[in-house]
């Protein structure tokens, strides 16, 4: 089964989706996380439906994002969800999905369940959190908007990577990069692409982001919860907590996995989704 790339126009942007299945197979949303793009998502796009006969799998760039075309300045989480929305009318998906959203996707989830209830049918939250930031986080965020257009987008790239991924203490930094090697690569890759002015939008969105943590107990879609057991961005005891407070929901921690699981874990991923959504 071939994957499409559809160019899809969103806000009067051309935002790029990459489209696996069969028109009438699940369909199921993927989100990336900041500052990332569909890519991140590759071993879902390749390994969660082998037959290719199950599951519709869309996984957009985010306007910014990737390959599709620019973020509108003050953008919020709330306007994404919209974009998402509407995108998904422009590929002909008119009934709910399933939204996957990982850490920044997650945030735009609780956005696109509130504000686009009748279009999902199940959420799943990936290494993420419903709390809106400290002032501190927020602050920090604001300083990365305005530090990035002048000093550049590699020395991000260069603390992300510290974070995103599982490194085993037993082994030394050249074993732990040399066992993901591909996936790093691909990462730093994705990140080191974006926009400058990508990078400070999505952090005044995320700044500006509400706390949904009252929204949690009005969350009335089965739900699975991710984390991953070495996550420092979104702990496991944190996103745990995130799992508790959604009725009803399944909580599933990813073995030797830090923020990104789909991509670390894939095959750990994809069995835990897949169970899910044959409940
Ligand atoms: C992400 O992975 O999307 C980020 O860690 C989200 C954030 O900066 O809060």
């Amino acid at each position: 089964m071939e994957t499409q790339q559809r160019a899809v126009e969103v806000d009067g942007q051309t935002m790029m989706v990459w489209d696996r299945g069969p028109a009438d197979g699940i369909p199921i949303l993927m989100v990336h996380g900041f500052p990332l793009n569909h890519s991140m998502w590759s071993n879902q796009i390749d390994g969660l439906d082998p037959d290719g006969d199950r599951f519709r799998i869309l996984c957009p760039d985010l306007l910014g994002c990737g390959q599709s075309d620019s973020i509108a300045d003050g953008t919020s989480m709330e306007q994404i969800a919209d974009q998402l929305a509407a995108m998904l009318d422009e590929v002909g998906v008119s009934g709910p999905v399933v939204f996957c959203g990982l850490s920044m996707g997650g945030y735009v989830g609780w956005q696109f369940l509130k504000r686009h209830r009748d279009r999902v049918s199940h959420l799943v939250a990936c290494n993420t959190r419903a709390a809106g930031d400290t002032e501190e986080a927020a602050l920090g965020r604001k300083r990365m908007a305005t530090s990035v257009v002048l000093i550049g987008i590699q020395p991000i790239a260069d603390a992300m990577m510290q974070t995103l991924f599982y490194s085993d203490p037993t082994r030394s930094k050249e074993q732990n990069d040399q066992k993901d090697k591909e996936k790093r690569e691909q990462i730093n890759k994705a990140i080191a692409s974006t926009d400058v002015q990508t990078i400070a939008k999505l952090q005044l969105a995320m700044a500006a982001r509400p706390d949904m943590t009252e929204f949690l107990n009005q969350i009335d879609v089965p739900t699975l919860v991710i984390s991953g057991r070495h996550d420092t961005i979104t702990t496991e005891k944190e996103v745990q907590a995130l799992a508790d407070a959604i009725a009803g929901s399944t909580f599933v921690c990813i073995e030797n996995a830090a923020h990104l699981t789909p991509l670390e874990q894939g095959a750990s991923f994809n069995e835990a989704l897949v169970a899910f959504l044959s409940q």
